[in-house]
């Protein structure tokens, strides 16, 4: 067993109803869901948690940083200036991947930079809820 945070940034909460020609028509419990049962197939304990609060995020990395092996973060926009989110990943040490469902670079130029890659062993977009359960994969496998 490995024990793993799953984060979803902002706005996540909204996934289905939110722009769902980029985001998809999936709700975020059908996502947790789909990770729930793909965690169990892969031998993995995992705690979820979404908030559109960056320092709420950064807190729960603490809370979880002695019990976690692992994060699975789709960041949201904070992917793209959160220094602090960065910071408090890279604090804790843990192996990082770093999700989107959609591809970062093929949208408006804001989105094409990520001050969180640099911190993660590896960045998985493009796939919709696909991204996330790949990246549990690969994250798997680094443990
Ligand atoms: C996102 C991409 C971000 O640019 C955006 O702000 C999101 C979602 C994605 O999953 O595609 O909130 O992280």
């Amino acid at each position: 067993m490995n024990n793993i945070l799953t984060l979803h940034g902002p706005n996540l909460n909204w996934l289905g109803k939110r722009e769902p020609e980029v985001y998809g028509s999936g709700t975020l419990e059908e996502l947790d869901r789909l990770l729930e049962v793909t965690a169990g197939e892969l031998g993995i304990e995992i705690k979820i948690f979404q908030s559109n609060h960056e320092g709420a995020l950064i807190d729960r990395i603490y809370q979880e940083a002695s019990w976690a092996e692992g994060i699975l973060i789709n960041p949201g926009a904070f992917t793209h200036y959160s220094y602090a989110l960065r910071d408090a990943l890279a604090g804790v040490g843990l192996p990082v991947v770093e999700v989107h469902l959609s591809n970062i670079h093929q949208r408006e130029e804001f989105r094409h930079q990520s001050v969180i890659a640099p911190i993660a062993a590896g960045q998985i977009m493009g796939f919709g809820f696909e991204s996330y359960l790949l990246g549990l994969r690969a994250l798997k496998k680094l443990l």
